[in-house]
């Protein structure tokens, strides 16, 4: 029996490769390498000694997609392909909707078909839409500001359908806070193409000379010292979140988790952490707010403390070490 990962050559999926290789699942990667590189699965394999089948395919074909589950024992889908930039899904709203909603909907009607009816989906904490209060908790309003969170929102809803329609399914809706670090071993980590939208990579850069600076944006927001507070997650508990929803959500049904740390860190609370762990001062200048982001995000954790035996061990030191260890081994990524 395997596991298919899709979008398993991306940043989050290659570390949950690992991780699931390493407690002796057998893995089958589906990615079109659209955001990723074929290097990130020989990465996982010098990681764990362990081959790793893979399909260069687009989950919205479907034909290319039966072949997998033609070939392989799939009995159960990890689901992270997909587009995931906030600000290009402003820009080609249709790329966001075919890709993510279409491939899903392409993916779940070939699960279908084989009878396949296991699936963990990659959600974000983007679906409470910063209208709830923090902490957010798994049952908290629900909202989107973004044709991304957009396609995030009616995958839950589409998947939430089909296990109105269909009660055998086992639906697990994982709602990642902000997943940042890499592989201890500094061969796998996130690999943006051009300049990072997100703090952790744009901070690492910052840190080889790559970027110039840091652009704090904004320190007047009601938080510890006036700069966004967000939940920061390492990759590697992250994807040992997902083995943990795998061995618990046994039964079908909807399972909803929160998967985060249930701690809020400051823009320049990570800076500061990084320049500990780089050893160097890392120039920044503080500018405008950026729009549409929330002061305070962070999670509450409980329910999957006490349903999954899961809890995030690994510190923001530990984030901004391994985050280093990549970033300085690999300066220009996979490409390095
Ligand atoms: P990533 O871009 O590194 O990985 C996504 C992978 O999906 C890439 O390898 C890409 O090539 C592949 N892909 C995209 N469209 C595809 C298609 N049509 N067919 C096959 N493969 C396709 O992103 P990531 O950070 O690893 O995120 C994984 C998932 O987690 C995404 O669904 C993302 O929306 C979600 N998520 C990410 C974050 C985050 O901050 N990284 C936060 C919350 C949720
Ligand atoms: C981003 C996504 C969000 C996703 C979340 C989880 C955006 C706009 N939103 O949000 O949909 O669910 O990741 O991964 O991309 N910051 C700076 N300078 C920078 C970059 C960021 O000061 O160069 C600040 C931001 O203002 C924010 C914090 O750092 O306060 C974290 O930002 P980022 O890493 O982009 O994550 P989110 O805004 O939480």
């Amino acid at each position: 029996m395997a596991i298919l990962v899709t979008g398993g050559a991306g940043y989050i999926g290659s570390h949950t490769t690992v991780e699931l290789l390493k407690k002796g699942y057998e893995v089958v990667v589906m990615d079109n390498l659209y955001n990723s590189s074929k290097i990130a699965l020989d990465r996982v394999e010098q990681i764990t000694g362990k081959k790793v089948k893979f399909y260069e395919v687009d989950m919205r074909d479907k034909e290319a997609d039966r072949k997998i589950f033609q070939e392989n024992n799939i009995d159960c889908v990890i689901h992270f392909a997909g587009m995931k930039a906030v600000g290009e899904s402003v820009r080609i709203p249709l790329d966001y909707y075919d890709n993510n909603i279409g491939g899903t909907i392409t993916l779940l009607e070939v699960m279908k078909e084989f009878n396949v009816k296991t699936i963990l989906f990659s959600s974000s904490a983007t679906v409470y839409g910063g209208k709830a209060t923090v902490p957010f908790y798994e049952d908290s309003p629900l909202g989107v500001t973004n044709p991304y969170g957009a396609t995030k929102l009616m995958i839950e809803h589409i998947l939430n359908d089909l296990y109105i329609s269909d009660p055998e399914w086992n639906i697990s809706l994982l709602r990642y806070f902000n997943p940042v670090g890499a592989h201890e071993s500094g061969l796998i980590g996130e690999d943006p193409k051009g300049i990072p939208n997100n703090l952790m990579p744009y901070i690492a850069q910052v840190a080889t000379g790559k970027l110039p600076m840091l652009h704090v944006y904004g320190n007047d927001y009601d938080t510890i010292d006036g700069t966004g507070v967000r939940d920061y997650i390492h990759v590697v508990d992250l994807a040992l979140g997902h083995i943990a929803a795998l061995e618990y959500c046994t039964k079908p049904g909807v399972h909803i988790y929160n998967l985060g740390t249930g701690k809020g860190v400051s823009v320049l609370e990570m800076l500061h952490a990084f320049e500990k762990a780089c050893g160097k001062e890392l120039p920044y200048v503080i500018d405008p707010r950026r729009p549409g982001d929330i002061a305070t995000c962070y999670a509450n954790v409980d329910l999957a403390k006490k349903e999954l035996h899961f809890e995030a061990k690994r510190t923001v030191e530990d984030m901004c070490r391994d985050t280093w260890n990549w970033q300085k081994n690999n300066p220009n990524g996979y490409r390095s």
